[in-house]
């Protein structure tokens, strides 16, 4: 409560105008995989932050014409969008007592992705990410931050509210979220950024997301955290995920290739695991999901190129390496991957630099 506290806002008068943020998504490689209260992780968790896939939001503020009651309007890619009311007005719900000032504000709101809408990629990190810094830059604007970092932590913090993984999207190379002994001044509340820590290697990270399958996620992540609570494995996880956050920044600041491979790869497999071992199972992979990892362990052993893979809660596949072999592994991608994706379709992209004020 302590931490919650700090993020009131103090009062100011209402104001006008407007504010445009790009936050981009994240590939975690320690998993976040069951939460509690109010969106609080299980587990400790660690990400890429992303450079190409983004959401750009645009805010427009002014001081209320009538009543105090909240209202706001929404468009996504230009049109009105009314199936994402609901999530949002549960957001704005959320971090209300944190940002009063919202009720004394018109908002306009307008998002659009730089990765197609039904790719089936994930798009919570990058859309709460961007709305949460959007709207904190009324408060920037009316009552100023102590720091740089006050701001930081107060934007992970809404964004977390919006979707747990979002927490992870605004600074980068890396963010960590969750408390761990592993990390200084890690916390529940907000993420951390990883930066200083990590061998140069990381920084220039590639991730080609190969789209298996471009339908609508068949497990909802509210469903999907749900299922960790009785998981009958869910104590061993925590416990793990503990573990695998020591070790990764052991891997991490060496830059041990092999180690990290065995340990992200680790991490994707035991979470498809634990939901084929929920009350009710899922098996997320599809055909096509099992023969890319098949090809990715063969040209891992004929070429010796450190290629491994992550999976989020869905059919699709990261593919991680280092920039250095991206040539050959674009070439191995396009001749042995490409058919395995839906319409062949491929997103590049690699590890960024966090969300940006436009
Ligand atoms: C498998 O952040 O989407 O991608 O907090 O309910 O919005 P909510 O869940 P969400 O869960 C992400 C789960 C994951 C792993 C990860 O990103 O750490």
């Amino acid at each position: 409560m302590t931490i919650e506290k700090e993020f009131i806002a103090s009062t100011f008068p209402a104001q006008e105008g407007k504010a445009s943020w790009s936050s981009p998504s994240n590939i975690a490689l320690v998993k976040y995989w069951g939460k509690y209260g109010k969106q609080l992780p299980q587990n400790p968790s660690l990400s890429f932050t992303l450079a190409n896939c983004a959401t750009t939001t645009h805010l427009q503020f002014k001081p209320k014409e009538k009543d105090n009651q909240f209202s706001f309007s929404f468009l996504f890619e230009g049109k009105e969008q009314p199936s994402f009311h609901p999530k949002m007005e549960a957001f704005f719900d959320r971090i209300k007592s944190f940002c009063p000032y919202l009720f004394e504000h018109d908002l306009t709101i307008s998002s659009t992705n730089s990765f197609p809408h039904s790719s089936g990629i994930a798009s919570s990190a990058s859309s709460m990410s961007a709305l949460a810094l959007s709207l904190l830059s009324i408060e920037e604007q009316g009552v100023g931050f102590a720091s740089q970092e006050v701001f930081q932590q107060k934007a992970s913090f809404l964004a977390r509210l919006g979707s747990g993984s979002a927490a992870r999207s605004i600074q980068g190379p890396m963010m960590s979220w969750g408390e761990t002994k592993a990390i200084q001044g890690s916390s529940q509340e907000f993420a951390t950024c990883i930066d200083q820590e990590i061998h140069p290697i990381f920084r220039t990270y590639q991730d080609t997301i190969l789209i298996i399958d471009k339908g609508q996620k068949k497990v909802s992540s509210t469903l999907g955290h749900q299922l960790m609570e009785n998981h009958p494995y869910a104590t061993a996880r925590f416990e793990q995920a503990h573990q695998h956050m020591t070790r990764l920044m052991a891997i991490l600041a060496k830059g041990e290739l092999d180690d990290f491979m065995q340990l992200v790869e680790l991490e994707a497999l035991t979470l498809h695991a634990l939901m084929m071992a929920s009350k009710p199972y899922f098996v997320l992979m599809q055909p096509n999901t099992l023969a890319v990892l098949n090809k990715i362990w063969d040209f891992r052993e004929d070429t010796k190129l450190p290629l491994c893979f992550t999976l989020d809660a869905g059919a699709n596949v990261h593919l991680l390496y280092p920039e250095k072999h991206k040539k050959a592994i674009n070439t191995f991608i396009a001749s042995d991957l490409a058919s395995f994706c839906e319409a062949g379709q491929y997103i590049e992209d690699q590890v960024g630099t966090g969300a940006k004020k436009l």
